[in-house]
């Protein structure tokens, strides 16, 4: 059976001092929940083990969980409307369950808009984040009903301007990203000073200057983050209104964790530093909150199993054996890059003595090693054949799966 704690006689709530929320009492009780967050939920133990024909390897969704994990992060931010950041993982039955919440969505394309749509969530509920879009794209999502779009250039604007028109911009601005374990600066995002002639520019083009966004990097483990972001927003709130633009938005972003092999902070205390950070920016003046969490609903829903496909030595005389799973860089693990997301990995063998292990992909490419560095064990008596179990792996998996490297399909998924 199961090399790990399964839990499975736990039933919510679980012992998690981020769920003393009163709301959380309103969630129902058939959601079981692991005896510890981010571990195996019942749900899916009970899957694994009375489902041997599942395809390997094979992401398994406990859709319960993600409904908890949205429930516990609304409860934690009360007063941010969340827009679920469809990227992390797009599968239909999770947007549906989330759609049947209350949820709204972040969408990064006409795909993703589609899939919302499709889901049941009205266009009211959907907004267009990536600062990065082709005017055609803007276009079809405003021809969707989308009226809500993120930029960060003035180029960008312009593209909106004109096939979009009078409609909510809001601008992404830099920030920290110190202390993410998936960091995304540089890339999106303008400076303070930018933001603010393009908000201003927003207005003369005829579209409404809704808000300022930022992303502190995902999986942030420094709650001391969105204090600084914050504070920048908070300065460009004030400019601005000077300038006779009063923006009523903030986006907070993402950031906020799975449980991976290092510990993080519950979601309470993401939100009460959050809020904590809004009232010292904002005072009573609070605007508007939206939060975009993917990671934090979705990661822990899910395990991955995955099965050894050899394992090996270099010589015989090295201590680390490499074990090569069916999975890699190229079928779901592609945050195993530079070794950021380290994922809790237990094999359903139960070995008695475990060994230091390279462990690594499939495929031909070499870059395919999932960790090196970092300090893995196996069981010692490890074969081929055997079992693994990739835990909080609900996340950025299934859609950073390439479609056919070496022949080898695409990560399968099920939501249960
Ligand atoms: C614009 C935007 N919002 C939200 C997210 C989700 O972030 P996380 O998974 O850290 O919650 C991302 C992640 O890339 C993003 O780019």
């Amino acid at each position: 059976m199961l090399a790990t704690k399964q839990g499975t006689s736990a039933l919510y709530p679980f012992p998690q001092e981020d769920l003393t929320k009163a709301e959380l009492l309103d969630m129902p009780r058939r959601i079981r929940v692991p005896a510890e967050q981010g571990d195996i939920s019942p749900k899916i133990a009970e899957f694994l083990a009375t489902h041997e024909d599942i395809p390997s390897p094979c992401l398994v969704v406990d859709v319960d969980i993600v409904e908890y994990n949205y429930t516990a992060l609304q409860a934690s931010l009360p007063q941010a409307a969340v827009y679920y950041a469809v990227k992390a993982n797009p599968a239909p039955e999770i947007l549906a369950r989330l759609v049947s919440l209350g949820s709204s969505f972040d969408t990064a394309s006409v795909p993703e808009i589609d899939m919302c749509l499709r889901a049941g969530a009205t266009p009211d509920r959907l907004s267009y984040g990536n600062t990065i879009k082709k005017k055609a794209d803007i276009e079809a999502a405003y021809q969707r009903g989308i009226r809500m779009f993120a930029f960060d250039s003035i180029a960008e604007l312009e593209k909106i301007a004109e096939v979009a028109p009078n409609t909510r911009v809001y601008c992404r601005i830099l920030v920290e990203s110190e202390g993410a374990e998936w960091p995304l600066s540089r890339k999106f995002g303008c400076c303070p000073t930018m933001a603010a002639e393009l908000l201003v520019k927003a207005k003369e083009l005829g579209l409404e200057p809704y808000g300022i966004s930022f992303h502190v990097g995902s999986q942030q483990t420094n709650l001391g983050q969105w204090d600084a972001a914050l504070n920048r927003v908070a300065t460009l709130f004030s400019q601005l209104a000077e300038k006779g633009i009063e923006l009523s938005m903030v986006n907070i972003g993402g950031g906020f964790p799975s449980r991976y092999r290092v510990g993080v902070q519950p979601v309470a205390a993401y939100g009460q530093a959050v809020m904590t950070a809004m009232t010292k920016a904002f005072g009573d003046k609070i605007p508007h909150i939206i939060a975009e969490p993917g990671r934090s609903l979705v990661g822990d829903a899910g395990v991955i199993q995955a099965e050894v496909v050899l394992v090996s030595k270099k010589d015989e005389a090295d201590e680390k054996r490499w074990v090569f799973l069916d999975i890699g860089k190229f079928s779901g693990l592609a945050e195993t890059m530079d070794e950021a997301i380290k994922y809790r990995i237990i094999s359903r063998h139960e070995g008695k003595d475990v060994g230091p292990v390279v462990l690594a992909g499939p495929t031909c490419d070499s870059a395919d090693i999932l960790y090196e560095k970092t300090d893995y064990d196996m069981p010692l008596d490890l074969v081929a054949g055997n079992k693994v179990l990739i835990l909080s792996t609900g996340a950025y998996t299934t859609t950073y799966s390439a479609v056919g490297f070496n022949g080898f399909a695409p990560l399968a998924s099920i939501c249960i």
